[in-house]
């Protein structure tokens, strides 16, 4: 989110006349796009501003801004706690950039927040800055209204609202004709994605459906989905189009049906495996992916065996797991008590990281033997020897390098694998 939200800037500064540098040194501006999700996002931010310090102390001209949901949320505190700080811009008033910045050349400090009802940048073609020219975002939607009791998003990133269809479709066909064969399309909720034109209903499936048909070469993904409102018209969808990919990021964050009511997340621990179980029927080989949270308010021994126990009924794939981290504002913060003790919420967390550890490890040994239509991304990270890329399914696929080029597709057989990665050799398209 926060990478495709640096494509619209680094677009809406390059159309005001300034360019971009790779070099920091080099630059006489320096924007920090910042993330709130949890504290520690917030104290990588505060380090790196220590760092902009050092970079002022040698050259006092150089301006500093801060950009995104840290931005939103701590607004003209800010200026007054970081000093070395010249500009707060919020998710929405990037396209007041260039007049905040003209007010800092003016000597003064320049600042806004103010959140928006219908801002989706739907008009800026995002500057594809640090890309390796085949995979994408598009942004499809912005905000988020469902509350959940942990999360601060929706106090920084506003209400939410979907972005013009047919801008969308332009962009992935304009990404196409690029070169570009991946694109994901974000939001924090899409499956509640809707667009109105001329009296019509564009709904996710539908836009899903318009986004594949712009060419069979052009995969797609997306993310975030919902489990409350995982729909299986959208897993039809997804079943008859080859090109969308089959990999389903389904954030459970508790495996407890007593703490997903206290996190407000609209489901039952019963209702998450029954979307679980229509993605098994109707989507064989898809991939599924979480999020977990360890330790949140009133978690109890009981609740985390409820969370490891339906992480071993589904065998994620996948999955991001974080400790709970208080954010202000947020209605864990006003009406619960933060009562996991430290300690607990680590022990937790780590049976929760050694359980997905053994099953990101299962899920690629059953791959081995298997053969993958896979997209070549470029070298991979440890040698020229080989090229890496990814399966539908979106795991790392490596394999010795063809006479293939980046962007194109390749039939791969997996011969080995390690928990992060599958490792094979190109065979002919027949054996898929
Ligand atoms: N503490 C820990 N994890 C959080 N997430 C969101 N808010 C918090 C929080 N306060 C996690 C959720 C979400 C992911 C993006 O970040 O798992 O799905
Ligand atoms: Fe946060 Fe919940 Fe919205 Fe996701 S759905 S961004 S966890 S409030």
């Amino acid at each position: 989110m926060n990478f495709s939200d640096s494509e619209i800037v680094a677009s809406i500064l390059e159309e005001a006349g300034f360019g971009s540098t790779k070099h920091i040194a080099e630059a006489d501006m320096i924007f920090l796009n910042t993330c709130s999700i949890r504290d520690n996002a917030e104290q990588r931010v505060r380090k790196r501003l220590e760092f902009m310090k050092s970079l002022k102390k040698k050259n006092p001209q150089v301006v500093v801004g801060m950009l995104g949901c840290m931005a939103e949320r701590l607004k003209t505190q800010l200026l007054e706690e970081e000093n070395v700080l010249d500009l707060v811009a919020g998710p929405d008033s990037y396209r007041d950039l260039p007049r905040l910045m003209a007010e800092v050349e003016s000597g003064t400090k320049a600042v806004n927040t103010l959140l928006s009802i219908d801002e989706t940048y739907a008009d800026i073609s995002p500057v594809r800055y640090d890309s390796n020219g085949i995979s994408a975002f598009i942004s499809i939607m912005r905000g988020c209204e469902n509350y959940c009791a942990y999360c601060v998003v929706p106090y920084v990133r506003g209400q939410e609202r979907s972005r013009d269809a047919g801008s969308i479709t332009a962009e992935a066909e304009s990404l196409f004709r690029k070169g570009f064969r991946e694109v994901t399309l974000l939001g924090q909720n899409v499956n509640s994605y809707q667009w109105i034109s001329g009296g019509k209903t564009i709904r996710f499936a539908e836009l899903l459906e318009k986004a594949a048909l712009v060419n069979p070469l052009l995969r797609i993904r997306f993310a975030t989905s919902h489990p409350k409102d995982l729909s299986d018209e959208l897993l039809h969808t997804m079943a008859r189009h080859k090109n969308i990919c089959k990999a389903i990021h389904l954030p459970v964050q508790s495996g407890s049906t007593r703490m997903l009511d206290h996190m407000n997340r609209g489901y039952t621990r019963e209702q998450y495996l029954d979307r679980i179980d229509a993605i098994r029927n109707i989507l064989p080989g898809c991939a599924i992916s979480t999020d977990i949270i360890a330790g949140f308010c009133d978690e109890s021994e009981e609740d985390h065996q409820d969370t490891l126990s339906l992480m071993e009924r589904v065998g994620f794939d996948y999955a991001f797991m974080f400790r709970y981290s208080e954010r202000p504002d947020t209605l864990a913060a006003e009406r619960y008590q933060d009562n996991v003790p430290p300690e607990v919420k680590e022990r937790r967390l780590r049976e929760i990281i050694d359980l997905q550890q053994k099953n990101s490890y299962q899920s690629n040994k059953e791959d081995a033997g298997k053969t993958f239509e896979v997209l070549i991304e470029g070298f991979s990270k440890r040698s020229d020897a080989f090229y890496s890329g990814r399966n539908s399914q979106n795991k790392v696929v490596v394999f010795p390098v063809t006479g293939n080029n980046p962007g194109e597709y390749v039939c791969v057989k997996i011969s080995r694998f390690t928990s992060a990665t599958l490792i094979g050799d190109a065979v002919n398209p027949d054996s898929l």
